[in-house]
């Protein structure tokens, strides 16, 4: 399979090859596709060679191809998870039915937005990131930075595959719009707010790896759950990918957390020697986990209950849950409400946004109480900030609470501020420890500390990405 696949034009698992309309439409969006990363893609390194992991099966062995690669040669390909026999909707007014292998046409927009509005992240955090290569702390840091960003470019592949597949001409536009918007642009930028901030340092990129990257999850696992069955397919087969990219913020920070520590117990002050301090981690921390927050959209949704209600996008292993139809009991829900937080009684579908969202805060505490266990001995802990804190959506918009989700004044907020996120000073010292990269193989920045293993059982000081030397 692997070395048939690698040779295709778009490696696959959809039988294009029987499908000629489809595959010529996908073959016109590729070269749009190549411009796009070349003009957008990681700025500085199209030519060397990378050690990357290539999709080429969805087998739960070996569905991945390891090899040096140049960038623009990767094989981007179309990959669904394989088909659960007889498999129901799992949720909403058509429980228990038989999933849909076409897009019924009273919710063709509904879908077409969710896979768009999904389909337009991966673009966008590639356009992110796209300047961080020349500060990488190590040739292992930078792989799996590349990697990271193919593998986004892949995902850009999965949703356009949907678009073109189910959705006619619409679909070919929404397709093409999707290599035409840019992240932070004024005229056309990207559709979430989280996704046209800037990413110009690696602490920011490690957190936004572990944060808004497990929002990526948590958006995956809801449409994984899809009465739309080739988007549920599509969506388990990226989760596969997606457990990397949490695993470089999630090991990224740690190392950090790590080097930080070792100084403190050295009786040194981090600062002085050049690496983070670990209030400035928390600081953004607090910035990037309530970013992400964000993207879960407002705590009582009338959209939210309709995709659910439609069996569109439900929760996170809806399974687990004890009832799927939601349309009898209540859920409380903290409101702010002029000026007050209150308990208030929704009706159980409404809030399903918020369950979503406790969900990805019990994975994300999962991730600090890693980071919290390697500073135990220094009396230090991360933790993560109310959710009334730094909201830009949701019913605590605008407000201002500190990060124990205390109400505050604006100007008590903006005299602590500089204690609560990160500061123009903090984001200036951060970028200057990285004002050099680190290319020689086994070296690391002095910020942050060696991983325990390499990728792919290769050792750490491995050539992970090397000059062509062609
Ligand atoms: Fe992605
Ligand atoms: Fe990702």
């Amino acid at each position: 399979m692997s070395t048939v696949a690698l040779q295709e034009k778009i490696p696959n698992n959809v039988d294009l090859a029987s499908d000629t309309r489809l595959q010529r439409a996908l073959e016109q969006w590729q070269p749009g596709f190549l411009d796009w990363w070349r003009e957008m893609g990681p700025e500085g390194f199209q030519q060397h060679e990378v050690y990357l992991r290539t999709a080429v099966d969805v087998g739960a062995d070996g569905w991945a191809h390891f090899d040096y690669v140049r960038m623009p040669e990767y094989r981007w390909g179309i990959f669904l998870a394989d088909p659960q026999p007889n498999r129901r909707i799992g949720f909403g007014d058509r429980y228990g039915e038989p999933v849909w292998t076409a897009v019924p046409g009273e919710h063709r927009n509904a879908l077409r937005r969710l896979i768009v509005t999904q389909g337009d992240t991966e673009p966008a955090s590639v356009e992110q990131q796209r300047r961080l290569g020349h500060s990488c702390p190590s040739l292992y840091d930078l792989r799996n930075l590349l990697q990271v960003n193919v593998e986004e470019g892949r995902h850009l592949w999965a949703m356009a595959y949907l678009l073109h597949t189910y959705f006619g001409r619409d679909g070919r536009e929404e397709a093409e719009a999707l290599l035409q918007r840019r992240s932070g642009d004024v005229d056309k930028p990207r559709i979430l707010q989280a996704f046209n901030e800037p990413i110009e340092d690696w602490l920011s990129f490690m957190m936004f790896t572990t944060f808004t990257d497990r929002d990526g999850k948590f958006q995956l696992l809801s449409l994984a759950e899809s009465a739309f069955d080739p988007l549920a397919r599509t969506c388990r087969f990226m989760l596969t990918e997606e457990a990397h990219h949490m695993f470089v913020g999630q090991t990224g920070i740690a190392r950090i957390v790590q080097r930080s520590a070792e100084l403190v117990r050295a009786g040194k002050d981090p600062i002085v020697e050049g690496a983070i301090p670990l209030d400035m981690l928390q600081r953004y921390l607090n910035f990037w986990y309530t970013v992400s927050l964000d993207l879960f959209g407002s705590e009582v949704s009338t959209n939210g209950a309709a995709y659910f209600g439609a069996g569109l996008k439900g929760r996170p292993q809806e399974e687990r849950y004890p009832d799927h139809v939601l349309r009898e009991g209540a859920r409380r829900v903290e409101l702010l409400e002029d000026g007050e937080v209150v308990e208030r009684e929704v009706a159980p579908r409404l809030a399903v946004n918020l369950e979503v969202r406790r969900s990805y805060a019990d994975d994300c505490q999962a991730a600090v109480d890693k980071w919290n266990r390697l500073v135990a001995d220094l009396g230090v802990a991360f933790a993560l900030p109310s959710e009334r804190f730094h909201r830009a959506v949701g019913t605590f918009a605008g407000a201002f609470f500190d990060p124990a989700g205390r109400r505050m004044t604006e100007t008590e907020f903006r005299q602590r501020e500089a204690d609560f996120l990160p500061t123009a000073a903090d984001h200036a010292y951060v970028r200057s420890l990285m004002a050099h990269p680190v290319t020689e193989p086994g070296k690391f920045a002095n910020w942050i500390a060696p991983p325990a293993r390499g990728i792919n059982a290769q050792p750490v000081d491995f050539a992970y990405v090397r000059v062509n030397e062609a």
